[in-house]
């Protein structure tokens, strides 16, 4: 079987760098790439492909290459749909936020409207290729729509999770650990459209790293690589707090742990809390999905995942306003980093938001520097929450554009995301132009505590 159309529904995060890339390695086959979000489209069209909607590094050089080639981007989904042999399903799957399972269960709205666009679109034989992070099981209810509304058209439906991380995506989408693919290998037609998927990998992926289980098992594998991820993270967060207590150093402990082989030493550091739009969503997905099954320990055990990391976020805003004499009313807050992470402007989930909430709620004014992420979106973030009114949140919350003017006259600046030119940064003027004492706390660990601890600053650093 082969590959000549691919459509992908969703030009996100996701959709649009692997699409990218399989455009760019795969010259001879079509990709289009659509999305009912008009602005986002017309973005990933600009002229100026410096101007597509997400930042990665790396990216728009991929895009630049293929765009207008072999990549399009557009809006008129059914068109795409209906030329294509393979269609990847793409689109967002949040935390439901009503009715049964709400905070909790993964809201598969978007996902069934995609399958009932196809089932109403396809005239010939496809497969569809699940490429969002979906609970254990969806495959079958995809199925069931598209064989009870299609034409009487085959559908062969595979599952092919994502395990690129933002800010390396390309890197992770050029060279990943692994590909996995799960289909119905036992059927005949099943392990041909699985084989029609690793052929399109295997132009630029050796083939031992592309693995092909079944359904189930590739569906189950994401949520599980996520949860275990982030239990990481909140494993050596749970430490930074006895560190801080003992004076045990979080980075000294990571560094001994993670040189047992048995262990590893990535994903050990600690932080602010993680963040980012998977973390926290697939977690709680599996924790619904262990419930629904009545597995109660499961579940339980997951929890505590989020439960640790938003502690994290919490306990460090906390220790900002007790170290500031126990008031931080009308007290100027420097925030710099507002993205989840590095080298993204995605801010969903971002420990910032939190942070900066709760500083909002005891009367803070808070400036804000991101090198990528825009005004609009920091206040939309605030706005979400619905803690206060959002003329409050932009009386209080001013957005600059330069990190000096940001941390002028302020009573604390906080380092949220670990961009590398905080690090470069002249902490001499910014300590000059601050009210003293002048308080600093690294939520990334970025600084060195000397230096720092030498200009004047009183630094805070979490788990030292
Ligand atoms: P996103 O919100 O950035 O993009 C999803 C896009 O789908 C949006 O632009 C939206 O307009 C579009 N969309 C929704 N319904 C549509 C429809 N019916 N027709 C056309 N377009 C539609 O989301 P994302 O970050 O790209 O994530 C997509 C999926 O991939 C999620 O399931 C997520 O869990 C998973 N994932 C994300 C990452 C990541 O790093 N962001 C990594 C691995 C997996
Ligand atoms: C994650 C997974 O890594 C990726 O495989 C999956 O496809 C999507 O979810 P992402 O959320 O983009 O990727 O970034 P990641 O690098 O995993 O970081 C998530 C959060 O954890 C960030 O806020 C990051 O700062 C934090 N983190 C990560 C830590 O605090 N410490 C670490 O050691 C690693």
């Amino acid at each position: 079987m082969t590959i000549k159309n691919i459509c992908c529904i969703g030009a996100g995060y996701v959709g649009g760098p692997t699409m990218a890339v399989i455009a760019q390695k795969c010259p001879e086959i079509n990709v289009t790439v659509v999305d009912i979000n008009e602005k986002r489209i017309a973005a990933w069209n600009d002229k100026d492909v410096e101007n597509i909607p997400i930042y990665e590094p790396g990216l728009s050089k991929v895009v630049a290459e293929a765009r207008d080639r072999n990549l399009f981007f557009s809006t008129d989904v059914d068109s795409a749909i209906y030329k294509a042999d393979m269609i990847f399903i793409s689109v967002n799957t949040p935390t439901k936020t009503y009715g049964i399972g709400k905070g909790m269960a993964a809201d598969l709205k978007y996902i069934e409207l995609c399958a009932r666009q196809i089932a109403r679109v396809s005239k010939d034989d496809k497969i569809v290729v699940e490429k969002s992070t979906l609970p254990v099981r969806t495959a079958e209810a995809l199925k069931n729509i598209l064989e009870n509304t299609g034409n009487g058209v085959n559908f062969q439906i595979l599952s092919n999770p994502e395990f690129l991380a933002e800010g390396t995506a390309v890197e992770d989408l050029l060279d990943p650990d692994r590909v996995l693919i799960g289909g119905d290998i036992d059927t005949k037609n099943g392990k041909e459209a699985v084989e029609a998927l690793v052929d399109i990998y295997a132009h630029w992926v050796a083939k031992e790293r592309i693995l092909t289980t079944n359904v189930w098992s590739s569906e189950l594998s994401k949520l599980t690589a996520n949860a275990f991820l982030a239990q990481r993270v909140s494993s050596i967060n749970a430490m930074s707090e006895l560190c801080e207590k003992t004076g045990a150093d979080v980075n000294e402990v990571a560094k001994a742990v993670g040189m047992d082989s048995r262990i590893g030493s990535k994903f050990l550091k600690s932080s602010v809390g993680f963040g980012g739009s998977c973390f926290q969503k697939d977690i709680l997905n599996l924790v619904y999905i262990a419930k629904s099954f009545g597995l109660e320990e499961v579940a339980d055990y997951w929890e505590q995942v989020i439960t640790m990391n938003d502690h994290q976020k919490k306990r460090f805003a906390a220790n900002i306003v007790k170290t500031l004499f126990n008031t931080v009313s009308g007290k100027k807050i420097a925030i710099l980093g507002w993205a989840f992470k590095k080298d993204t402007n995605d801010t969903r989930e971002s420990a910032a938001i939190y942070v900066s909430d709760y500083l909002l709620n005891e009367q803070a004014d808070i400036v804000v520097y991101d090198p990528k992420v825009k005004e609009e979106q920091i206040y939309a973030d605030l706005d979400y929450l619905n803690s206060r009114a959002e003329e409050e949140n932009r009386r209080r919350v001013t957005v600059v554009n330069d990190v000096y003017k940001a941390c002028d006259e302020a009573h604390a600046v906080a380092v949220l995301t670990e961009w590398d030119e905080f690090k470069e940064l002249d902490w001499q003027k910014i300590y000059d132009h601050m009210l003293k004492p002048a308080f600093l706390f690294d939520g990334r660990r970025l600084l060195q505590k000397s230096a720092i601890e030498d200009i004047g600053f009183q630094f805070y650093a979490i788990g030292n």
